[in-house]
């Protein structure tokens, strides 16, 4: 058997990615190792968002130059969104590079081993306007056996001025619903309790065959039909699309979580004009409305940029402004990265000096802190359904799970175990966590 050790950059789409590619090498006689100097062949898996993602997996690469000098039969493959904006430089820039293979290409891998062991540089950087990877049933790779990512759709057709995606995983297509259907069943029968179902705007998926139209709502629904016991997540949301018949499914089954990732970006209505995000704050705050209105209890959470092109001081204001008013539960914060080839670098200056846009950024964290403490705060006293995920890292005796809307919560382990749901009352918070007790 051939051992594969795969490292996966960026985001949870990219996680899915590669447990379709574990797949797909399973199939030729690959297995995984956890253990990079077992291996003969090393994937990267990255991530092109922002410019520091990019560093990193380049610094990775030059610390493979020394493995592959040991071992002259590793080969080394480059996969995902930089692999797709980089295509043949990184051959030229990087000399450990072997492989080279886009969002679109993974079925090629086998092949494009082969062409290598012929002595050919291998690459396939083809985007395309079909390939959901359907059918093929991903390996899970360092499962907790609780919950997974489904991919349910790829590519990204908003072109947000800012953003890379649309150009690495080209155009949006959704994947086939009764495929999806079997992947989250197989995962309930071998024990897992939570999906988390995946695509850059999930609120336009649409599979249409013959007759029958999906929606990402009525999706939701089939997949929350499986059972009561297994848990449904999404990510991610987008504001203009976000509709109320999903809203209202989300309201309706039990086991639909009460969490919604709803990426504002900024809370100025000039930014959020020039990076093409088709929605005033107005807009996003009234989907913020209609939310509590169904579910009072839904936990939200956020993307935000700071200092994107020409952002004036109060438009970060404004931003300020936006997250109190919501009362985010949870941000994924960033300075912006100007991406080559985005409409935001074709058209504005990327104007706000480094200093300022990481001072900016920090206002937001500290803002951000204090509104998880309050969310967290609000939440001691009650009693929450957990799901446990895992062994805490800090002690053997404690395990953690998470509460529907999302939140971490640490507990005496007692007689419980990894799998199983339990009531947990919340004694005390952090802004990052809830400890409770049975
Ligand atoms: N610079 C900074 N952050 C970015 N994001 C996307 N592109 C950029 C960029 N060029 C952020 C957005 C998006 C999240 C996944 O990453 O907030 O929602
Ligand atoms: Fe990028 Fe916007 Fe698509 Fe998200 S919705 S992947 S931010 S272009």
């Amino acid at each position: 058997m051939n051992k594969v050790f795969i490292e996966t950059y960026g985001c949870q789409m990219n996680q899915a990615d590669s447990e379709v590619v574990l797949s797909i090498l399973g199939n030729q006689g690959y297995e995984l190792t956890m253990d990079i100097n077992q291996s003969d062949l090393i994937l990267i898996n990255t991530c092109s968002i922002r410019d520091n993602a990019e560093q990193r997996v380049k610094s990775r690469l030059m610390e493979l130059e020394a493995l592959k000098r040991k071992n002259s039969n590793l080969r080394v493959g480059v996969l995902g969104c930089m692999a797709e904006r980089l295509k043949e430089e990184l051959f030229e820039k990087n000399k450990v590079v072997d492989l080279v293979v886009g969002p679109d290409g993974y079925r090629d891998i086998p092949l494009l081993l082969n062409e290598y062991n012929k002595g050919q540089r291998a690459f396939s950087v083809m985007l395309s306007d079909e390939e959901t990877y359907s059918e093929i049933k991903p390996v899970r790779i360092g499962t907790n056996g609780v919950s997974a990512f489904v991919s349910i759709m790829r590519g990204c057709e908003n072109f947000c001025s800012y953003c890379v995606v649309p150009y690495t995983r080209g155009k949006e297509r959704s994947r086939d619903f009764e495929s999806i259907l079997n992947e989250v069943k197989d995962l309930f029968d071998r024990g897992y309790r939570e999906v988390t179902l995946l695509g850059q705007n999930v609120n336009s998926y649409l599979y249409e065959k013959d007759d029958i139209k999906v929606d990402f709502s009525d999706l939701m629904e089939m997949v929350a039909l499986i059972s009561p016991l297994l848990r449904v997540r999404f990510s991610t949301s987008h504001p203009k699309d976000i509709s109320e018949k999903l809203i209202k499914v989300i309201s309706k089954y039990l086991n639909i979580c009460k969490y919604i990732h709803l990426p504002v970006q900024s809370g100025s209505a000039v930014v959020l004009k020039r990076m093409n995000r088709k929605y005033t704050p107005e807009e996003y705050l009234k989907k913020i409305e209609m939310i509590r209105n169904y579910i009072p209890d839904c936990a939200i959470s956020t993307d935000i940029i700071a200092g994107f092109c020409g952002e004036s001081i109060e438009d970060h204001n404004q931003t300020l402004s936006i997250m109190r008013q919501v009362g985010y539960d949870y941000a994924f914060m960033f300075y912006y990265s100007e991406r080559p080839n985005t409409l935001a670098a074709k058209k504005y200056p990327d104007d706000i000096p480094l200093e300022e846009k990481k001072k900016r950024l920090d206002q937001i964290i500290t803002l951000q802190n204090e509104l998880s403490y309050i969310s967290n705060s609000n939440d001691v006293g009650k009693e929450f359904e957990v799901l446990i995920e895992g062994e805490s890292k800090r002690s053997k005796e404690k395990l953690f799970g998470r509460t529907s809307q999302n939140k971490v919560v640490i507990f005496d382990r007692e007689d419980n175990k990894i799998g199983d749901y339990v009531r947990v009352k919340i004694t005390s918070c952090t802004s990052a966590t809830l400890m409770g007790k049975k």
